[in-house]
């Protein structure tokens, strides 16, 4: 039996670190903190740091804390803070810690969330380290499924454009072996997901499989889970030309489709998805952003050990 207390004073640095009832538990938190404002988290002070740009993770967060009543301290780029100056990660965590009772982490190197857990006192949770994992992605994509879908056990998911860097599709893909899910992985052949994780699909037993072609994955599929091109993980920049535009979804596209497709993506969207698109009663996508504060509040409320007041 997963409770309350299972999340108190915790990281979230990955989604692996989460047992399937753990992540039911925090989503339907979520369903019941939709609605919630007040004072939950009065006096409560919550840090962003952001060394990379962000617009939903970061004002979804900034939403919820001030929708509970608490306070955010923070910065939106590495640029104003004393990481300018040469200042190291693991010093500005050290004196942030001092300020906030929480700290929301987002930079460009891998590990760095992992890194600044072993040196903080207090909670720290991953916004997103480079192209390696964003957990808070992951539970607003699955309770969107939910809420989309009614279901997230069994769906057949295609994720579709930078399998390679985009670290929503990194998180998401490792936690849905967890829902028996089916996944197809639409890619051109240099944006393939990371072959760890490929074997890590094959040694669970995963059904998946991989394809070029966007409108063959899409017969099946329940859920399209759409991507951006990552430009700022590429090294060569004539290599990012040759990929941005490899897919483009369209009302011609989603013909192959069901009409019950739920077309999801974490946004930005740059061209992956024309605007036609937007009115589908099934593209997710602003719905799926805006999913972010229900989720959120309720994370942060767990973390913070207040939810029970909310919680049934
Ligand atoms: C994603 C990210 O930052 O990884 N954005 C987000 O948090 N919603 C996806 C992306 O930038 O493409």
């Amino acid at each position: 039996m997963v409770s309350v207390s299972d999340f108190a004073g915790r990281d979230v640095i990955t989604v692996n670190e989460f047992r399937r009832d753990e992540i039911v538990f925090l989503l339907d938190a979520a369903a019941q903190f939709e609605q919630v404002t007040g004072t939950l988290l009065a006096g409560r002070v919550i840090a962003t740091l952001f060394f990379e740009p962000s617009t939903r993770t970061r004002l979804s967060f900034e939403s919820a804390v001030g929708r509970l009543g608490g306070s955010c301290v923070g910065f939106a780029e590495a640029g104003v803070s004393s990481q300018a100056k040469g200042e190291s990660l693991a010093d500005t965590v050290r004196v942030v810690e001092g300020y906030s009772d929480l700290l929301l982490l987002r930079h460009p190197l891998e590990g760095a969330a992992r890194l600044a857990a072993e040196v903080a006192q207090i909670p720290v949770v991953n916004c997103g380290d480079g192209a390696h994992q964003h957990p808070t992605q992951t539970f607003v994509d699955l309770y969107t499924m939910q809420r989309e879908c009614g279901r997230i056990d069994g769906l057949h998911v295609v994720f579709a454009g930078d399998l390679r860097y985009g670290r929503a599709v990194h998180s998401l893909v490792s936690v849905l072996t967890l829902f028996n899910a089916r996944i197809t992985l639409v890619s051109p052949q240099f944006l393939r997901l990371p072959e760890e994780q490929r074997r890590t699909l094959e040694t669970l037993g995963v059904e998946y499989r991989e394809m070029e072609s966007l409108e063959a994955s899409l017969p099946e599929a329940d859920v399209l889970y759409m991507t951006r091109v990552q430009r700022e993980r590429f090294t060569d920049p004539t290599e990012y030309d040759k990929f941005k535009d490899a897919y483009t979804l369209d009302m011609s596209v989603l013909q192959n489709a069901r009409d019950s497709l739920a077309i999801l993506h974490p946004l930005p969207r740059v061209q992956e998805i024309a605007r036609e698109v937007d009115v589908h009663p099934h593209a997710a996508y602003f719905r799926q952003a805006h999913y972010g504060v229900a989720v959120r509040k309720a994370l942060m409320a767990l973390i913070l050990g207040h939810a029970d007041k909310v919680l049934a």
